[in-house]
């Protein structure tokens, strides 16, 4: 039996991607060999990174002007390889939360860094809204979904310039306008497929652009002109990446998966705000559907909770150490059934308590 798996990430994967992905450890396509063992310049593996970056670009739509690029390091690379590719002057950074502040500090190294809004005043649980883009910087980063304070922008704002996006939490979850975007970058190990590769979709115009020396895995330039295929690439997370937007294609994209998120969501904050012995912990306007932050309103049943939830086979809930209590992450693989049963033992727990 599988775990009702609320893990903020790495998250849940689907059971379809997971089988094919174990037989593929064992053989590919027949080869007598394991994914793991071919090389990345066999026809095999070609094939498994032209489909997965057609997968990514027919369900977000990417259009001609831009690339898309597997790359290393995870999200937290993106943070210093931005800065090292765009930022000429000084970049406008929102100060969203834990995932913001260190894009912050990586932008600090490398030039001036205006900070335009942040919700800090509340423990970042809200988004800052309101506020100005200045025309006079190189571009405009913003976090689409925080992880941690579980809060998403609804809208993207008009922007005046590059605008640079960590999408980490919640890319594929719901359409966006990829055009309105210069960078997209996104750590796959939630929606995407496992840790160890890294997505990045990029203007092509952008590219190249830095007159700067940077060490050459840093360019966006070196894998832009090379497929993703400078040096090794993560063979096996790309695979499972296949295997997981194949997954979501079969599912009917990207549409169809945000209209499954938003009734997990509805479900899981109507009973957040329903229950009397839960509370949420971000702006309603802001809730994030991909991670649910609350808290029981009596700290000292916490442990009794955790052991009714543990108890019905639900891992992966307790609540980042800065905002506390509980976060139900609730990734496109996780089944509306999951949500069911957390939302059943709430119920219960409720019920028993009272
Ligand atoms: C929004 C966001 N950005 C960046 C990161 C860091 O990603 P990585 O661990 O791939 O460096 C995370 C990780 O959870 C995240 O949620």
């Amino acid at each position: 039996m599988r775990k009702h798996n609320f893990g903020a990430g790495p998250g849940i994967l689907p059971e379809s991607a997971l089988k094919k992905s174990a037989e593929a450890i064992l053989d590919f396509n027949g080869s007598g060999m394991g994914v793991m063992e071919i090389s990345h310049r066999s026809k095999d593996f070609e094939a498994v990174l032209a489909k997965t970056k057609s997968l990514v670009k027919e369900l977000l739509n990417v259009p001609d002007t831009h690339e898309v690029l597997f790359v290393q390091g995870g999200a937290s690379t993106q943070f210093a390889m931005v800065p090292m590719n765009l930022l000429k002057t000084k970049a406008a950074y929102l100060d969203q939360g834990a995932w913001s502040n260190k894009a912050i500090k990586e932008a600090k190294l490398m030039g001036e860094v205006v900070v335009v809004g942040s919700s800090k005043d509340k423990n970042y649980s809200y988004m800052p809204k309101g506020y100005s883009i200045p025309s006079d910087c190189d571009y405009f980063h913003i976090t689409s979904n925080e992880t941690i304070h579980g809060t998403q922008i609804k809208d993207f704002p008009a922007s005046p310039i590059p605008v640079v996006c960590d999408m980490s939490s919640d890319i594929f979850s719901r359409p966006v306008d990829v055009s309105k975007f210069d960078l997209i970058y996104a750590g796959a190990q939630k929606n995407m497929g496992p840790s160890g590769v890294t997505l990045v979709i990029i203007k092509k115009d952008i590219v190249g652009k830095h007159g700067k020396t940077i060490p050459t895995m840093m360019d966006y330039k070196t894998h832009l002109e090379n497929d993703s295929l400078y040096n090794t690439p993560p063979v096996f997370s790309i695979l499972v990446c296949m295997y997981t937007l194949e997954w979501l294609k079969s599912i009917g994209g990207v549409p169809a998966m945000k209209k499954i998120n938003d009734e997990k969501a509805a479900l899981f904050y109507g009973e957040v705000d329903s229950n009397p012995m839960f509370v949420g912990t971000s702006a309603q306007e802001d809730r994030s559907p991909m991670n649910a932050c609350f808290l029981l309103k009596d700290e000292s049943m916490d442990e009794a909770f955790m052991n009714a939830a543990k108890a019905a086979g639900i891992v992966g809930i307790k609540g980042h150490r800065s905002v506390g209590g509980f976060r139900a992450s609730m990734y496109n693989a996780l089944p509306l059934e999951s949500v069911k049963v957390l939302v059943n033992v709430m119920k219960e727990f409720a019920l028993k308590t009272a």
